[in-house]
């Protein structure tokens, strides 16, 4: 039987950890996470867990190897100090990208991912809109994975432009964009990407008819901002308004991604806040909080946890 629960946050997105906190009515849970002077990582549980139920919130994003071994030292901590089930909660998941391989010789990264969080005792991972949805079936632990869609769709309702169509920036996110799309009522347009390099992608095809409409550019991840800013050029070459909302769950904003979706048509960019937010005073980013979205599911655990120990 456990004996309540402790949420703690790791260095990654303490902001949403003591969000998510509050929304739940408890304390975020004391500990103290340091780094040694040569790099490594320090945690130390400044509570008891025994035979508490444990979330931990860290997402895996940038530096994302840090938090990465920072998750696994804090849950190896609450595994050796007894905690009944560790959840973790990784709002983002790093490396989701590198579920496949290829060519070969190559890793499967997202793999290894789960093998290491399984490997320190954690027995459930909660996730917001992965990458794909196989990299569940790297886990033999249940997986749980929300998604942002109708928080972010809520936001944007008041802010869209007339007579708009949602774009998948590549065949990868036709599911997310029609996910936007039924709950904004609107047509789906596919572009065809192929990615060059890490930062460079290119447009080569519009599946739909853009010209004279205003775009909602969706996908999953805005990391350099390359695959956004390509994708506007592309759909205001074919006919589209200057009027181009984005839309993403995980705004990681590295390598002057500000300035690449700084462009003229693109009028306001929503993000949530998995990661945190690196950019500030920037009047056309909107981060929404997903927190409480996270805390309905562990409302569901918990309620779920107590009536089996009741039954
Ligand atoms: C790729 O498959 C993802 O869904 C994103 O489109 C990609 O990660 C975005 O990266 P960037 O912003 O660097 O183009």
């Amino acid at each position: 039987m456990s004996h309540g629960f402790t949420i703690f946050g790791g260095t990654a997105n303490p902001a949403l950890a003591a969000a998510i906190a509050r929304d739940l009515h408890v304390q975020i849970g004391a500990c103290a996470i340091d780094r040694f002077p040569d790099g490594e990582v320090a945690v130390r549980l400044l509570e008891p867990v025994r035979r508490k139920e444990v979330f931990l919130v860290q997402s895996t994003s940038p530096p994302v190897n840090d938090h990465l071994v920072e998750l696994l030292a804090f849950a190896d901590a609450c595994r050796r100090a007894a905690a009944a089930r560790i959840t973790s909660i990784v709002p983002y998941f790093g490396y989701a990208r590198a579920d496949k391989r290829d060519g070969r010789r190559e890793p499967i990264t997202g793999r290894v991912v789960a093998d290491l969080l399984e490997a320190v005792g954690i027995a459930q991972v909660v996730t917001v809109d992965l990458h794909t949805p196989q990299i569940e079936g790297f886990f033999h632990a249940p997986v749980d994975s929300l998604t942002a869609v109708p928080t972010l769709c809520r936001a944007l309702r008041d802010r869209l432009p007339t007579d708009f169509v949602v774009v998948s920036p590549d065949a990868g996110r036709v599911q997310l964009a029609t996910q936007y799309a039924q709950c904004l009522g609107a047509p789906v347009i596919v572009l065809h990407k192929r990615r060059q390099s890490g930062v460079q992608t290119e447009v080569t095809h519009i599946v739909g008819d853009v010209s004279n409409r205003a775009c909602l550019i969706v996908d999953d991840i805005i990391s350099t901002g390359g695959t956004v800013a390509e994708s506007a050029a592309a759909l205001l070459r074919a006919g589209a308004r200057p009027e181009i909302i984005v839309a993403a769950t995980h705004g990681l904003l590295v390598l002057g991604a500000r300035h690449k979706l700084d462009h003229p048509s693109i009028r306001e960019v929503f993000i949530t806040d998995t990661v945190c937010a690196t950019e500030k005073d920037w009047p056309k980013l909107h981060v929404i909080s997903i927190a409480p979205l996270i805390a309905r599911a562990l409302e569901r655990f918990l309620a779920a946890t107590s009536a089996e120990e009741t039954s």
